[in-house]
């Protein structure tokens, strides 16, 4: 890599196959190879089954204090001490190297993602660059793994820069491949480590994946918001209302907007407008959101409010805002 020049950007590439010397580490040392060919750019290669964490166990400790961390006492947790979670915060961009698994991202990798919940909250992953491989040998589905990684980091709102669906049978191909996508967030992590972390909000977030990535929120959270049925007369805010399930005032106010913003968005979307159908939908998402919490969350589960990094409601919060084509 670039021993001559000063360091200024970090990219943290995490293995979660569990073979150490596989096909996917090969792929992973491809992209950190991208990767560290930018001048500037060091590459931490880790190996999730180095270290030791298990399952979230559900405390919301993490939510109640969002600088706290987790406090469990492993590598993921230790109050944001432990040293793979310090390692996550420290990066200036992600990039994970899977094996598939019934055609699906492996346990590890769904553990890995899972134990990161601490950063929803702190929103220390929003606009980090990230990039993924997913390898399979057998009868595939790397594109379904792809698709499964990229919304996961899309849940972060990380910046996907791209991924790598691979089969072992275009080993040199995916080879390739890997090197440009690591490359490409060599560049972005530099970026990262020279301009500061390129912040975004959820509209533009939304847009983007809708866009330029391999899973985008559109679809499926449409047939999710209108339970299956792409009726948004039908949507889960107005089965809430009628069904009287929300007894907080002001979470059936947010149901209200969420459902007047989502009509908008389904407009849109019906249009053909997928751009403008995803900004709008960010901000009906975040209505929603914020009126399960309330109802839900708060007196229930967590006992506290949401925090501010979560799915910000739109700056205006009174009604639907035009999301025009772009
Ligand atoms: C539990 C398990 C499930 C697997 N499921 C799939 C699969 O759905 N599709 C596939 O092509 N390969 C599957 N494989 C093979 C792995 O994808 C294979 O180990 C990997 O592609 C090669 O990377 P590695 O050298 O890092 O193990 C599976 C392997 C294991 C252990």
């Amino acid at each position: 890599m670039n021993g001559e020049t000063t360091t200024m950007a970090n990219v943290l590439a995490v293995l979660t196959s569990g073979r150490r010397s596989g096909f996917t580490s090969r792929l992973l040392d491809a992209a950190a190879e991208g990767a560290g060919s930018i001048q500037g750019v060091r590459v931490d290669v880790v190996h999730t089954h180095g270290f030791s964490f298990g399952p979230c166990v559900s405390c919301f400790e993490c939510v109640r204090e969002p600088e706290s961390a987790c406090i469990l006492d492993d590598d993921m947790g230790r109050r944001g001490e432990g040293a793979l979670y310090r390692r996550i915060a420290a990066a200036n961009a992600l990039l994970i190297g899977d094996a598939v698994h019934n055609w699906s991202p492996s346990a590890s990798a769904r553990l890995f993602i899972e134990r990161c919940y601490p950063f929803l909250w702190n929103g220390a992953l929003k606009g980090m660059p990230s990039a993924t491989v997913s390898c399979a040998s057998n009868q595939g589905m790397q594109r379904l793994a792809r698709a499964e990684l990229c919304k996961w980091l899309f849940g972060f709102r990380t910046r996907y820069v791209g991924g790598v669906a691979a089969h072992v049978a275009y080993f040199n191909r995916a080879g390739q491949q890997a090197r440009e996508v690591g490359a490409a967030l060599g560049r972005a992590a530099l970026a990262d480590a020279e301009e500061g972390r390129r912040a975004w909000d959820d509209p533009e977030c939304f847009e983007y994946y809708v866009r330029h990535a391999p899973w985008d929120p559109l679809d499926c959270y449409i047939e999710n918001l209108t339970d299956g049925t792409l009726d948004p007369g039908a949507s889960v805010m107005v089965q809430a209302l009628a069904a009287g399930t929300f007894d907080n005032a002001e979470a059936r106010e947010l149901l209200e907007m969420a459902q007047s913003q989502f009509v908008h968005t389904f407009e849109l979307y019906q249009a053909g407008d997928r751009a403008g159908a995803a900004r709008s939908l960010a901000e009906a998402s975040a209505y929603w959101t914020h009126a399960t919490w309330l109802e839900f969350l708060e007196p229930d589960v967590i006992g506290t409010a949401q925090p501010q990094a979560y799915r910000p409601l739109p700056a205006t919060g009174d009604g639907p805002k035009e999301q025009g084509p772009r």
